[in-house]
């Protein structure tokens, strides 16, 4: 394993009882760099994950992060470390309001700054007093992508963090990541939405058949000819480039 991954996993192997959905995979991200995780519905992504945070079990697979190597990875302490999480699920208690969510962040981490957050992902005062159940999927999303900035983490991940993001705010979602990975902290997405993920990506690992393949830049996923086959299909590569 390389020095200069800040998160890495390695070697997992995962079943949910007889169905194995990764025989062999992993992924590795690096500081200041975006790594995005493709693949098809159901290849594996949420699953490879959770299992690096140690939100699933598995019997085989490495964890790294900050060069302190983990056999079955905690979540809690990952946090403590600099790890912030953004879930495809969501985050956020439906029925506590914005605002009091960032309390929380900024009480519990030393760290933890709103300053010029808001503006960033355009979340006015309205907004910061309605619980996230009164919000629109997008406005939710735009909170909490605001609340994984104002941690200030030292890595990023974020499972799906497209989803629901209208147009007009993509760009804003884009800018924020970008800025944060040239900041130095290393971000590991995934997602669907290659429109939006290309330009904020850096390097691209395909999940696919059951095992992950570290495909390089985004400008060589676009030469990889099976990936541009199986996943994103030709006429789709051509719009990216
Ligand atoms: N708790 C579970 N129990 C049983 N099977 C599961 C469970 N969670 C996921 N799976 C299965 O594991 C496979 C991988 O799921 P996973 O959620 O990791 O895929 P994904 O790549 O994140 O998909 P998507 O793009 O739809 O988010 C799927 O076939 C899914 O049905
Ligand atoms: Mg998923």
């Amino acid at each position: 394993m390389d020095n200069d991954f800040l998160f890495s996993l390695d070697s997992v192997r995962k079943s949910y009882w007889t169905n194995e959905v990764i025989t062999n995979g992993g992924f590795w991200v690096r500081p200041g760099r975006v790594t995005t995780l493709l693949g098809s519905n159901g290849s594996g992504k949420t699953t490879l994950i959770k299992v690096a945070l140690g939100l699933l079990n598995t019997t085989s697979g490495l964890v790294q992060f900050k060069g302190q190597r983990y056999l079955r990875p905690k979540l809690p302490q990952l946090a403590e470390d600099g790890l912030f999480y953004l879930p495809q699920e969501g985050l956020f208690d439906p029925h506590t309001t914005v605002r009091h969510h960032f309390g929380w962040l900024t009480k519990r981490f030393p760290e933890a700054s709103t300053e010029g957050v808001f503006d960033e992902m355009r979340i006015s005062p309205d907004m910061l007093d309605r619980p996230p159940s009164k919000l629109s999927g997008g406005e939710r999303r735009r909170c909490e992508i605001a609340f994984a900035l104002a941690r200030r983490p030292d890595c990023l991940v974020a499972d799906e963090p497209f989803l629901g993001v209208m147009p007009a705010d993509v760009e804003i979602v884009i800018q924020a990541f970008r800025r944060l990975a040239a900041s130095g902290v290393g971000i590991l997405l995934s997602g669907h939405e290659v429109e939006h993920l290309f330009p904020a990506s850096d390097e691209i690992v395909w999940v696919t058949a059951r095992t992950t393949h570290h495909i390089g830049t985004t400008e060589e996923a676009l030469k990889h000819q099976q990936f541009v086959r199986e996943y994103l299909g030709p006429g789709r590569a051509e719009g990216l480039g």
